[in-house]
């Protein structure tokens, strides 16, 4: 068995161990989270075993990364490459209930978790979350560091922008892109492309207006591992 390690200690790090317990070739060797506190603390029978930057102690094994906003996922990733963990280090976890067919691809570091369904030619890129329930449909382009919430389903040939966020239970129609770093809200019915950058929510979809500006201390890129769950 590989031994993995699971980077941001969170929710999503519960959920990818128990889907990799549940049947895996993973073993898992611990995890590493950015808050000092955690170091020497156990998560669900899994060790802390230390800070991000301690991943340097173990060269060789698999790595996957578990914060649940896929920009701290991609920010998380620039930092492991600073450390030296190159992209074929990263564990592609596919919860056993899921079937990858022929003609259908997900990449390295991504997170398929229980029943999440593809149909044909679905081309799941890298580090890209999907939670229980989810549907790709045919021709469905998702691109890397995209999230989607439990039970989101896509028409066919959509496309996901890097890093989009796709709320629970919410319905994509045919044919539509949702752009980078966009956000559908829970719920939603999204039936036209959503620009980059924005919040969309209800039936049918429609813009909601962005937050008011934050400074850089709070911008959610430079969040701990760990952080950004939405
Ligand atoms: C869309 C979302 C990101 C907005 O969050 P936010 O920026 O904090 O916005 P707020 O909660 O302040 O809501 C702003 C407005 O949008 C409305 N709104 C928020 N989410 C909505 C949704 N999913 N559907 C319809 N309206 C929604 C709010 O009622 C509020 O309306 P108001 O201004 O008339 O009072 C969030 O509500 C959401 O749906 N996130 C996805 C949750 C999810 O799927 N979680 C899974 C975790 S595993």
């Amino acid at each position: 068995m590989t031994e993995l390690l699971l980077a941001a200690a969170g929710g999503l790090a519960r959920e990818v161990m128990a889907a990799v317990r549940d049947g895996s070739r993973y073993d898992i060797l611990g995890l590493v989270d950015d808050d000092p506190a955690r170091t020497g603390t156990v998560l669900d029978g899994a060790h802390i075993l230390g800070r991000l930057e301690d991943v340097r102690e173990y060269p060789s094994v698999h790595l996957v990364v578990c914060a649940g906003s896929g920009t701290v996922r991609a920010d998380i990733v620039r930092r492991l490459g600073v450390l030296g963990v190159a992209q074929n280090r990263y564990a592609t976890i596919i919860h056993p209930s899921v079937t990858v067919p022929e003609g259908c691809s997900v990449g390295e570091g991504s997170i398929l978790l229980a029943n999440v369904v593809m149909t044909a030619a679905v081309q799941i890129g890298n580090h890209v979350v999907a939670m229980p329930q989810v549907t790709f449909t045919h021709e469905d382009v998702v691109e890397d560091f995209a999230t989607f919430a439990a039970g989101a389903t896509l028409g066919g040939s959509v496309t996901i922008g890097r890093a989009a966020y796709v709320g629970m239970n919410c319905s994509i129609r045919q044919n539509v892109r949702i752009g980078a770093q966009a956000v559908v809200g829970m719920g939603a019915a999204v039936v036209a492309d959503v620009p980059d950058g924005q919040t969309w929510v209800g039936v049918p979809a429609r813009q909601i207006p962005p937050p008011p500006r934050q400074g850089p201390a709070s911008d959610e890129t430079a969040a701990p591992a760990g952080e950004g769950e939405r």
